[in-house]
């Protein structure tokens, strides 16, 4: 860990410590999907918050390395991991200051949000795409917009297209292949524990050299 966005961490850390879990402890649908074909290797978590997703990889054999601004949120993944009986090498970065050394065979971005101006998204996204080994994939999902019952966001967060992340990545023309970019409807459960869709999208680009 180097430097630290103070803000940003207070903000998560907060957010964490309110609940004992802020997520279901279930990986992302969209990794399983995207996933489950790849061979495993070298991983990359980015915003790993609890650890679902790093733990699942993991316990399919890829050898991962798992980040998050909150010590609240890699704590609790560590011990996750650790009932999972699986290894994880977890990490606090906050990935606009400071960024994991190496290249992987996968780099993973999962609901990679924060409210505005806590977190450089489009640089951060940069970064994991220059993190990618040869041959790699690049996978990022995000939500589409806000959820439909929620109302009372106050915070200014842009949800942008796969179209705008793949624009906002930069590549050099010919090196990368794209997989998947597409928009995709999951249900979530409401407050109350009511059904509702909610949008995502999927970017899963290659590495070509
Ligand atoms: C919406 S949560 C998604 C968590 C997890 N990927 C998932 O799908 O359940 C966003 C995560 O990004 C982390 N995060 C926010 N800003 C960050 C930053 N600057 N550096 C590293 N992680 C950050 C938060 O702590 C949080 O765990």
């Amino acid at each position: 860990m180097t430097e630290s966005n103070a803000s940003g961490q207070e903000y998560w850390d907060g957010r964490y410590s309110e609940s004992h879990h802020l997520w279901s402890g279930k990986p992302n649908a969209a990794l399983i999907r995207e996933v489950s074909d790849l061979k495993p290797g070298t991983a990359l978590d980015l915003g790993c918050g609890e650890g679902a997703d790093a733990i699942w990889l993991a316990r399919r054999g890829w050898r991962v390395t798992a980040t998050d601004i909150s010590g609240v949120a890699l704590e609790r993944a560590a011990g996750h991991a650790a009932s999972a009986g699986v290894a994880v090498d977890w990490r606090r970065h906050d990935l606009g200051a400071s960024f994991p050394g190496g290249t992987f065979d996968l780099v993973s971005a999962h609901f990679l949000h924060s409210p505005g101006g806590l977190m450089p998204r489009e640089a951060i996204l940069r970064s994991a795409a220059a993190a990618v080994a040869p041959g790699g994939v690049l996978l990022i999902v995000g939500h589409a917009g806000w959820p439909a019952w929620d109302h009372d966001h106050d915070h200014d967060i842009h949800f942008p297209t796969p179209d705008e992340v793949f624009a906002s990545l930069d590549l050099p023309a010919g090196a990368w292949e794209v997989l998947v970019r597409d928009e995709h409807e999951r249900i979530q459960n409401d407050p109350d524990g009511n059904p509702t869709t909610r949008t995502d999208n999927t970017l899963k680009i290659r590495r070509l050299d």
